[in-house]
């Protein structure tokens, strides 16, 4: 299995080939990455497979997308709001 890295609001956070960028962040330790419009909760993984929606993320300055089904890539670069 072959690994690389991606960056998240400019931190690499290492990848392996086949994870989600919310697998990658979740094995980084990274267990909260917005917060929610109302209270400013905090919010990452929850269900881990696409219902929720909490754990949204631009990659590479595209719309937000939900990092529980993307697939990282190399040089990916991850910024969170
Ligand atoms: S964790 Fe629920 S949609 Fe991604």
């Amino acid at each position: 299995m072959s690994s690389f890295q991606i960056t998240i609001d400019g931190r690499p956070v290492p990848v392996e080939q086949g994870q989600t960028i919310g697998a990658a962040l979740h094995a980084a330790g990274v267990r909260a990455w917005r917060t929610t419009r109302f209270g400013g909760r905090p919010r990452g993984l929850f269900c881990g497979i696409g219902v929720c929606f909490d754990c949204l993320v631009t990659v590479n300055g595209r719309p937000p997308e939900r990092a529980c089904l993307l697939e990282a890539r190399p040089g990916d670069e991850v910024t969170t709001a």
